[in-house]
């Protein structure tokens, strides 16, 4: 398939931008996924991460990214300290994503009990070093309303985090208003660290922003 058919529709609305023309040229299927280099770069969050789970990973763009740190950690972490011999990422959304070579994709509701029962049997009894979520409800055009629904599902994906291993990261999205502080407030009781960030390549018209909660508790 083609990557103008894989590429996002939000992407293609950007067609004038200069993330669209990079994400095109370097065959990423989002320019999202420059908003996630920007994360990695001052948080280096894919230190030793070679578990990942990816919610709300269609069209796959940080599938492709998480993939590309994951190899490199293969070789870059062959030390004494914390590694893994194989990289496993999961990609979960309710929509579909076209195949992406040696990751994992399952159509799934993340806010849906019976989906943590897949994730788990993926798992194998084992835990991610990394959890990335993207994942942003269908926006109804009325701010206040959106901003609690996408609370809501921050909120049912940190109450997943026990399939992350302690020490592990996690980014998550979140649009900022009214309940922001709520996430932000449950992240500082699970992470060491937290912080939030817009990276350059976020649409400033956007209220997206991206908490970034560092070493589980
Ligand atoms: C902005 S897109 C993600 C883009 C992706 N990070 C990339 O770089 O290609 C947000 C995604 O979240 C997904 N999503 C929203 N709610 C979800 C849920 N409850 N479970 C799984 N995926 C969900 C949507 O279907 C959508 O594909």
């Amino acid at each position: 398939m083609s990557l103008g058919a894989i590429m996002d529709k939000d992407t293609i609305n950007h067609k004038n931008e200069p993330f669209y023309t990079k994400a095109k040229q370097q065959g990423y299927r989002a320019r999202s996924a420059y908003k996630l280099f920007e994360i990695q770069k001052k948080y280096n969050i894919f230190k030793r991460s070679f578990y990942i789970l990816d919610i709300g990973s269609a069209p796959g763009s940080w599938l492709q990214v998480a993939k590309k740190f994951a190899e490199e950690n293969l070789t870059k972490y062959q030390d004494r300290h914390y590694h893994r011999e194989e990289y496993k990422i999961l990609g979960v959304d309710i929509k579909k994503v076209s195949p992406i070579e040696q990751v994992d994709t399952m159509k799934l509701d993340i806010t849906n009990p019976s989906s943590i029962i897949k994730i788990q049997t993926f798992l194998e009894g084992e835990k991610f070093d990394l959890v990335l979520s993207d994942a942003s409800i269908k926006k109804s055009g009325n701010k206040f309303s959106d901003q609690v629904r996408q609370v809501k599902l921050c909120l049912k994906i940190l109450d997943i985090l026990y399939l992350l291993k302690s020490k592990g990261n996690l980014v998550i999205k979140l649009f900022q208003g009214e309940d922001f502080k709520r996430v932000h407030r449950a992240m500082k009781a699970k992470f060491h660290f937290v912080k939030s960030y817009k990276p350059r390549a976020s649409s400033k018209k956007s209220n997206e922003i991206y908490i970034i909660g560092l070493n589980k508790k």
